[in-house]
């Protein structure tokens, strides 16, 4: 910086002549008008606003001037820096609401895109129609019981009154868990575990488990040695029943039957019948009947309206059932004389084909959703 000199003449310091004064203003304007976004508009600010910039250099040699000077090129200078920083605010101002409008178109949300690009899937019908079915008992205070798929020998067949020689206990239709058969008639393996052949052995749980009264209901996976096809699976769905209290009759479990199926298939007529069976388990045994849902019956002996879903029989078989027998009670410390109690079983694949007209088991297995989306979602 020069050294105050009262001689000085003020024409002589090139950096405060008019021309050079203008032509810094106008630099810095230039560049401020070019910088096309916010940090090329950082640069051009340093570079002509900034300690070092030229206009800062020459409001420094203005002080070396002598007095007479000092007024004009001040005034010079001042009104330069002034309209740099009236432009540089300007184009800031500019600069940013460009920022702001090309933020919002880049980042802007397509409402009207797919959402996702991987289809949503669908919950199982055999899900949903064994929930309703739980929803049904829920409804009348019966409690939803679990027990283990792979379940001992004991809980599946000897507590059911289900003997070593049953024929049911063979290999003909139970998966053994591990281990050879023993020579023992029945197939026992040694292991004393199955897969669990039906949801019975929860019976049995739940009444170990529990104190009379009980009243719960068992949806659950059982297996058998069958071949899938198009009527057989060997991994399918049973729901169980139990209820045990002081002074149950059969008119309970029939009531209680004819709740159900007025519940799942609504409307008038829906009832149910109870055929003589035998099931070691229950006695008296009953294999148990709903009147046709879709025909409620009109299509029998009339031949000018059949029907498909019953074979014009007006009745459809649901599964089987009965009066718990005292053996299965006494097997888990309950006494007989003073408890009584009726059980019914029946296989959910069975209710969704004749519910939903579906014709072939394969398709409730092989996990397609186009076979699962049209039964949509119920909840
Ligand atoms: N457990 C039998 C089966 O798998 C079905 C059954 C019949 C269950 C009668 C019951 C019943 O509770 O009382 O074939």
């Amino acid at each position: 910086m020069s050294a105050p000199n009262k001689s000085y003449d003020p024409v002589e310091v090139e950096a405060l002549k008019p021309e050079v004064i203008e032509r810094m203003r106008d630099e810095a304007l230039a560049a401020f008008a070019t910088a096309g976004d916010l940090d090329a508009l950082a640069h051009a600010k340093v570079a002509h606003t900034g300690g070092t910039s030229p206009l800062a250099l020459a409001n420094r040699e203005i002080g070396a001037l002598p007095p007479q000077a000092k007024a004009e090129a001040g005034k010079r200078v001042g009104q330069a820096r002034g309209a740099v920083s009236k432009a540089l605010a300007a184009r800031q101002v500019e600069l940013e609401i460009e920022r702001d409008a090309r933020v919002l178109v880049e980042e802007a949300v397509d409402v009207t895109l797919p959402y996702d690009r991987v289809p949503a899937g669908a919950r199982h019908p055999l899900t949903t129609l064994s929930e309703r079915i739980e929803d049904v008992f829920v409804a009348m205070g019966y409690e939803v019981a679990e027990g283990p798929e792979a379940e001992a020998e004991w809980f599946n067949f000897d507590a059911l009154n289900i003997g070593p020689d049953h024929p049911a206990r063979g290999e003909a239709d139970t998966f053994f868990v591990e281990g050879a058969h023993s020579p023992r008639a029945g197939g026992s393996t040694g292991s004393g575990v199955v897969l669990r052949t039906h949801t019975s052995p929860v019976q049995i749980r739940s009444l170990l488990d529990r104190e009379p009264p009980v009243y719960v209901i068992c949806p659950g996976r059982v297996y058998r040695t069958d071949e899938l096809d198009a009527t057989h699976t060997p991994v399918f769905h049973q729901v169980e029943l139990l209820a045990i209290d002081e002074g149950l009759t059969m008119a309970d479990l029939k009531g209680t039957l004819d709740h159900m199926v007025q519940e799942l298939f609504g409307g008038e007529g829906m009832k149910t019948r109870l055929r003589p069976n035998f099931f070691p388990f229950t006695e008296p045994s009953a294999e148990m009947d709903m009147v046709c849902y879709v025909c409620r019956g009109e299509s029998v002996g009339n031949p000018d309206r059949p029907c498909r879903t019953c074979s014009s029989e007006g009745w459809i078989e649901l599964g089987g059932c009965g009066m718990v027998n005292p053996k299965v009670l006494v097997a888990c410390g309950v006494d007989p004389e003073k408890y009584s109690g009726f059980a019914f079983g029946f296989g959910i694949e069975r209710m969704l084909m004749f519910r939903h007209n579906v014709e072939d088991m394969r398709d409730m297995v092989e996990g397609d959703v186009r076979f699962t989306r049209p039964f949509g979602m119920e909840i």
